[in-house]
């Protein structure tokens, strides 16, 4: 009888363990490294839980691939869903998180790199990135794809030991509407860290032959580009 219970205890003690901590999958670098053999991490099932990420960000004309899963211990913060931003000039973002919360090793899938898409879907929205700086000058372009929301964000961004401030504008899925000042998106290779987030339903694109400066949109919206015109005007 008390071999029994002896027997039992190890079995009790890890039963317990099991209902507090979950353990999730860890791998960084390529599709490939996180498909392979992975590490792992444990978190407090109460408050934590498991992601991954899969991203393709194009930031100066650079575009990184990158994947990831780990163990958060703030489940209850950041985008879960999958969000895209496009920032003109080439320039976007598409992280795809996967979160779980509920049994061991399930963020062990790679989640997919979102693809983008060039179809446009009637849209508009002024669109800008600039490192170093907490505005940025913006000229509207067309939305594409499932990109519905105008995204207004500033803060700084983290790239392993580089560190930088910076301003954007786009086009930007509904997802984005959930990101404030004081949040943070944590993807496979940077992290970004707003100071202020604004995302709306964007405006649709007036119809062609329409004069621009009879939009919504406020006509120091388009000085920047006037500008140009002028000095290109001067410069002739
Ligand atoms: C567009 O991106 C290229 C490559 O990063 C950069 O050299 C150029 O200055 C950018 N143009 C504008 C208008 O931002
Ligand atoms: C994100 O990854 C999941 C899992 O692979 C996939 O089903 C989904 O379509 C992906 N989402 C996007 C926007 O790529």
């Amino acid at each position: 009888m008390v071999s029994f219970i002896l027997c039992l205890l190890p079995a009790l003690l890890a039963t317990s363990a099991q209902a507090s901590t979950l353990t999730c999958k860890t791998c960084a670098g390529s599709a490939d490294a996180c498909r392979a053999a992975q590490g792992t991490c444990r978190v407090d099932k109460a408050t934590g839980g498991c992601y991954s990420v899969a991203e393709d960000i194009t930031l100066e004309g650079i575009k990184t691939m990158g994947f990831a899963s780990r163990c958060t211990n703030n489940y209850n913060m950041g985008v879960k869903d999958p969000v895209t931003l496009t920032l003109g000039n080439g320039t976007y973002l598409r992280i795809n998180t996967t979160w779980c919360n509920t049994d061991n090793n399930c963020n062990s899938a790679v989640p997919e790199v979102p693809k983008g898409s060039t179809t446009k879907n009637g849209l508009q929205c002024p669109t800008c990135w600039s490192l170093s700086t907490d505005t940025c000058d913006s000229h509207i372009a067309p939305c594409t794809g499932d990109e519905t929301y105008c995204i207004d964000f500033a803060g700084t961004i983290r790239r392993g030991s580089e560190k930088s401030t910076f301003a954007a504008k786009g086009c930007a899925t509904a997802s984005t509407k959930v990101i404030k000042g004081g949040m943070g998106l944590f993807s496979a290779l940077s992290t970004f860290m707003f100071t202020k987030a604004t995302s709306k339903p964007a405006e649709k694109t007036p119809p062609s032959g329409a004069s621009p400066a009879l939009g919504r949109f406020s006509f120091a919206l388009y000085l920047p580009g006037l500008t140009g015109l002028l000095l290109v005007k001067l410069l002739a």
